[in-house]
């Protein structure tokens, strides 16, 4: 049923017209539930959903509509660094980060309460954020996993704090981009409170530029999280406004 329904999509993305798919509710929509943000288990809860079809041209979609969940994907998964003067660093596994405004340069990250990392955040007012490229993807998993409460998880995954300017906060030296962010408001949003912060500096690792100064971000492969799933960024399939520009000859 899963190869099917794929093998469909494949048919569309190249173009071609796809036939009807048979109801594909149950194993199509099973969960990893790999995170600890609580994937929906969608097969659970949702099971019992009516399938409706609907027509577009010749194409035929079988669609389900399910409650609320959490199914904005992908996003990234970065790891967040952090440190009280004096202390341990530590690092807290983000999958709820995103850009918010462009000038100033500002970005949130959505932690809950109960995490360790909540107060230090709280309390310090500044944390970095690392991009996590594919030599780091296991740590960012084990800083999902792993309390600071009970672990330094620097020296359990032999990261390297690192200064970076703007935050006394330490960056991962390991981590291709490293993004210096000072919070400027707290919204408690509910399971999670929102850190609205502004990007004081960005630290890029030299590997990636070339001999014109030119950083090749995307050649660091960066890791997207996906549904329970972190996957590495592959082919290029289009860039930005590519689908209006003229092509060249
Ligand atoms: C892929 C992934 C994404 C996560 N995203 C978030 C998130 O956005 N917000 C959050 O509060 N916890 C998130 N977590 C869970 C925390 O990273 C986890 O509870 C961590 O152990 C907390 O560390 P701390 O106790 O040292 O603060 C995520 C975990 C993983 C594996």
């Amino acid at each position: 049923m899963r190869a099917e329904k794929m093998n469909a999509q494949k048919k569309q993305a190249s173009g071609l017209k796809s036939k009807k798919t048979k109801n594909s509710k149950t194993k199509n929509a099973k969960s990893k539930n790999l995170s600890i943000e609580k994937e929906p288990k969608e097969n659970a809860r949702n099971s019992k959903k009516k399938s409706v079809e609907n027509t577009a041209e010749k194409d035929v979609y079988r669609k389900q509509t399910w409650r609320a969940g959490n199914m904005l994907y992908p996003v990234p998964a970065v790891m967040v660094s952090m440190a009280r003067p004096g202390e341990k660093a530590n690092i807290i596994t983000v999958a709820w980060a995103g850009t918010i405004n462009s000038d100033p340069v500002m970005l949130s990250i959505s932690v809950r309460k109960e995490r360790y990392s909540h107060a230090i955040l709280s309390e310090t007012k500044e944390f970095v954020v690392n991009l996590v490229h594919e030599p780091l993807v296991k740590a960012c998993d084990y800083c999902g996993v792993r309390s600071g409460r009970d672990v330094d998880k620097f020296a359990e995954m032999k990261l390297t704090p690192a200064a970076v300017e703007g935050v006394r906060a330490p960056a991962i030296l390991q981590s291709p981009v490293n993004i210096a962010c000072k919070v400027k408001e707290i919204i408690p949003l509910g399971s999670h409170d929102m850190f609205l912060a502004e990007v004081v500096s960005v630290t890029v690792d030299e590997a990636y530029m070339d001999e014109k100064g030119t950083f090749h971000l995307n050649d660091s492969g960066l890791v997207a999280y996906s549904h329970g799933t972190y996957y590495k960024l592959g082919r290029a399939i289009g860039t930005f406004g590519y689908s209006v520009r003229k092509n060249k000859k």
